[in-house]
């Protein structure tokens, strides 16, 4: 395992729990993400992965080394990118880099094509010999990525890398963070559901310091969205689609709106049902006109707010997460 944490707690000083008996783990190669609404936790969790604060309970490893006893060994495996990521605004992006892989410990021989390396992954080698106070937020980010990654760490930790950023610099982040995720493995945190969904094989989701669940994207949507929802538009009168929606087998709600005389429903059915066909031979049965019928994908968005606002899905949770 790359990751290794059991029981993690962390209480700040002033009697704030950040983190309650959080457990999970992270293979070798895995991209995952940590999910929540701010405040969750997730920044407590990275820092004490990275060994910048310790955890008032729990056992924490990294590549098998514990993050309290062998606190330097565990960070020459991994990179982190901090949430506010601190840079030297007066120092050129190459210098700068340099000097992070010397304290880093690059070895002097390697140190130039390290930093030339990173550059190029990081899209830097037209601002290399700017000052970092010069460059846009995007570019400054880029810097932090490339800091994190300029001692050639198994294992990134990336928290918020998209923060702040606007949607072009977003785009440039998430397709340098799908290069990274095929040589490392990363962890990267996130109160943006899009951001998981694009880069993500798994997601932890934290909430008030406790996991809610974690699993690969589509089993959360499965289990915290358990609906098919299919949108027809048909020609009919509002009380016929009463009787209609009445008969329809495994219907679970649905919501009706009238477009001049066309009736437009929302129908959610029970998960696995595809009740597509069957919809169309009753429509025409009836003899209404049709102009659309077609399945819905869940939004991630009725998930994560299912998954953080406590309401328990019906459906089976594995038994760790179900106690998390
Ligand atoms: N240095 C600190 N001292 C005291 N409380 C803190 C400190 N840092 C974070 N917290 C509190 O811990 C909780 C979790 O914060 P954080 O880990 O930053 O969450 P997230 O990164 O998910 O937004 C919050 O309630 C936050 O106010
Ligand atoms: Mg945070």
């Amino acid at each position: 395992m790359m990751i290794d944490v059991e029981h993690l707690t962390k209480k700040y000083p002033g009697g704030v729990t950040a983190v309650s008996d959080v457990s999970f783990t992270v293979a070798r190669g895995d991209v995952v993400g940590f999910l929540g609404p701010n405040g969750a936790g997730k920044s407590t969790t990275m820092r004490i992965l990275s060994g910048f604060i310790s955890p008032s309970g729990g056992t924490v490893r990294v590549a098998g080394l514990d993050v309290t006893k062998d606190s330097l060994k565990v960070r020459r495996h991994l990179g982190y990118l901090p949430e506010s990521c601190p840079l030297y605004l007066e120092m050129r992006v190459r210098d700068f880099l340099r000097y992070r892989g010397e304290l880093k410990g690059v070895p002097y021989r390697h140190l130039k094509n390290r930093v030339s390396k990173v550059m190029e992954q990081c899209g830097l080698l037209e601002v290399r010999k700017r000052p970092i106070g010069h460059l846009s937020k995007g570019f400054r980010q880029r810097v932090g990525i490339a800091d994190a990654l300029v001692h050639n760490p198994d294992l990134l930790i990336l928290d918020e890398p998209t923060i702040g950023l606007d949607p072009n610099q977003i785009l440039l982040i998430r397709k340098l963070i799908d290069e990274l995720s095929r040589e490392h493995t990363l962890l990267l945190s996130t109160h943006i559901l899009r951001e998981v969904e694009a880069t993500c094989d798994r997601v932890i989701v934290l909430q008030q310091g406790q996991i809610v669940d974690s699993a690969p994207l589509r089993e959360l949507e499965d289990r915290w969205c358990p609906a098919t929802r299919i949108h027809l538009e048909v020609r009919a009168k509002s009380d016929e689609l009463d009787v209609f929606c009445r008969q329809l087998p495994d219907l679970r709600e649905f919501k009706l709106r009238m477009e001049d005389d066309w009736a437009c429903l929302e129908l959610d059915f029970g998960l696995n049902a595809d009740p597509r066909q069957d919809l169309f031979d009753r429509v025409r049965q009836r003899g209404w006109d049709l102009r659309e019928l077609h399945r819905k994908r869940r939004t991630l968005e009725e998930a994560f707010v299912n998954m953080t606002h406590g309401e328990v899905p019906a459906g089976d949770i594995p038994e760790e997460a179900a106690h998390a």
